[in-house]
């Protein structure tokens, strides 16, 4: 059979490694971390990397909430999340992945942009 996206980024393992490096980015970065002031961060990087993991394709339950649910009224917009996007993309790369696998990563994480992204008025 063929590999999955999840096993092409190394698994459970690597995955956990790559959200501990996205979210330590996130948290240093004052445009997006004051979204974040409030949050069990160690309930976060869980979910974030059952989430990833199982977008991936990976053999992982996510457990957290339905994206436009869990964002709803935050008012995060399109420059945070390209903020946000950009930390994965780097803490991808810190871990080697390489060009098609951080590509597919990020296809897959923008297609829920516009559950996340407040509709512009
Ligand atoms: C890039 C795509 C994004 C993905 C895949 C994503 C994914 C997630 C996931 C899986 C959770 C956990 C939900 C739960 O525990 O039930 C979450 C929560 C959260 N997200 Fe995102 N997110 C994204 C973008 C953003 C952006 C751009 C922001 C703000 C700038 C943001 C802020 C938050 C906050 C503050 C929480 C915590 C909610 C809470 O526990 O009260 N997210 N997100």
């Amino acid at each position: 059979m063929a590999d999955t996206l999840y096993d092409r980024l190394g698994g459970e393992d690597a995955i956990g490694a790559v959200v501990d490096e996205f979210y330590d980015r996130v948290i240093a970065d004052e445009q997006v971390a004051h979204y974040f002031e409030d949050v069990d961060m160690q309930r976060q990087r869980a979910h974030q990397a059952q989430f990833i993991s199982s977008v991936a394709g990976g053999p992982v339950e996510y457990t957290g909430g339905e994206m436009e649910s869990v964002h709803d009224g935050m008012g995060i917009d399109h420059d945070d999340f390209n903020a946000i996007a950009t930390h994965l993309d780097d803490a991808l790369a810190e871990f080697d992945v390489d060009d098609n696998n951080r590509e597919a990563v990020l296809k897959a994480i923008d297609s829920y942009r516009n559950a996340i992204v407040v509709a512009a008025d």
